[in-house]
């Protein structure tokens, strides 16, 4: 079976297909998945550059990819048909998911095992061209789940910043923050995606032709925003200190970002962490049936063109999500 591997950390290069892999054992708790398809993260790079704190582990060569979309194929000793049925995992189901964060295997192949918790399965009317949103869905929708409840834990009424609204992440922070009551949610985003942000319920700001702190200042009667939800960091981060309210708060996404600017200000500043498990895909699962949350794909690119979708994801203007097809 075809696979995606690197034997070495560095640029988007070292990512190599190999098409003798050796189709993985499930092993007592896991479940075999026919990969259809494969969601991208910029964690990807960072553990293929090895810049994420999950790449120091991490023994080579390695897998890459954390999410995906496919088929049940069959399971491990510990799964019988009754547990496989109780789950709704039954072979021939489609499921989505990602890999626990501490199991360090990729899942950009055609077959994988992964654990039976990692998985939920898609709901029976979900057309086949609509599979690759739900290869993307699990990463960006658990992490949103974290960072609006476990991290910003955002109340009614409350204002909101999201920077990077069009991005993976931020597409569903923004009908999440207002699910949880936000009053009004702001967005940055590039002026080529003010309409996008609009569409998802948040009052876009174009970082590349506006002032978005003056504007956020205006808006906000010079008050500020109760919560940033900071998906971007780099540029973002400290001038996000000048617009927070008093007593308010900054979650910025990147796991290694530094926070020492904020607490030096006495600004409560956080970052999430994910909180995996089947309860959480499932609401994921209602949210997108219910239309709630409408996470765009914007490019699905063969399995043999990972290369060059780890270097759009590089580039940190993706739109919605990055997917490959892991049967082209
Ligand atoms: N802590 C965790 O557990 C966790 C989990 C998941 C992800 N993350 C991290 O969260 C970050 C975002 O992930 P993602 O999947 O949403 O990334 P993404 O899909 O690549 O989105 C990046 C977004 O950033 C925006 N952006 C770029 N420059 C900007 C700027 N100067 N100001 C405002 N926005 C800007 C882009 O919008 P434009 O094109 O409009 O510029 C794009 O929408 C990554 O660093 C990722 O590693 C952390």
């Amino acid at each position: 079976m075809r696979e995606i591997r690197f034997d070495r950390f560095g640029g988007s290069e070292v990512l190599t297909l190999h098409s003798d892999a050796p189709t993985p054992e499930p092993g007592p708790d896991e479940v075999l998945v026919r990969v259809s398809y494969v969601g991208l993260n910029p964690l990807d790079y960072k553990i293929r550059d090895g810049s994420s704190g999950r790449a120091e582990d991490l023994g080579l060569p390695a897998g890459t990819g954390r999410e995906m979309a496919g088929t049940v194929l069959g399971a491990g000793s510990a799964l019988d048909d009754a547990e496989l049925g109780s789950r709704g995992l039954t072979a021939g189901t489609r499921v989505f998911g990602m890999r626990a964060p501490a199991d360090s295997r990729g899942v950009a192949a055609e077959i994988i095992a992964i654990g039976a918790d990692e998985l939920a399965p898609i709901p029976d009317e979900i057309p086949e061209e609509d599979l690759p949103r739900w290869a993307g869905l699990a990463l960006v929708g658990l992490t949103a789940i974290a960072t609006i409840e476990d991290t910003a834990r955002i109340a009614p009424g409350q204002t909101v910043l999201v920077h990077g609204g069009s991005g993976g992440v931020g597409q569903l922070l923004i009908p999440m923050a207002l699910e949880a009551g936000a009053a009004q949610v702001w967005a940055t985003g590039r002026a080529a995606n003010a309409d996008r942000i609009r569409d998802l319920g948040a009052t876009p700001i174009a970082y590349d032709t506006e002032d978005w702190q003056a504007e956020i200042l205006r808006e906000t009667d010079d008050r500020g925003v109760d919560v940033v939800l900071d998906t971007h960091y780099h540029s973002t981060f400290l001038p996000s200190l000048d617009i927070v309210a008093e007593n308010g708060l900054v979650v910025t996404l990147p796991t290694l970002a530094d926070l020492t600017p904020a607490h030096e200000r006495g600004v409560e500043a956080r970052v999430p962490r994910i909180r995996p498990g089947r309860d959480r895909l499932d609401r994921l699962v209602q949210g997108i049936r219910a239309g709630r949350y409408p996470l765009e794909v914007s490019q699905v690119l063969p399995l043999a063109e990972i290369a060059q979708a780890h270097r759009l994801l590089e580039d940190g203007h993706t739109r919605g999500k990055l997917v490959l097809d892991a049967g082209a």
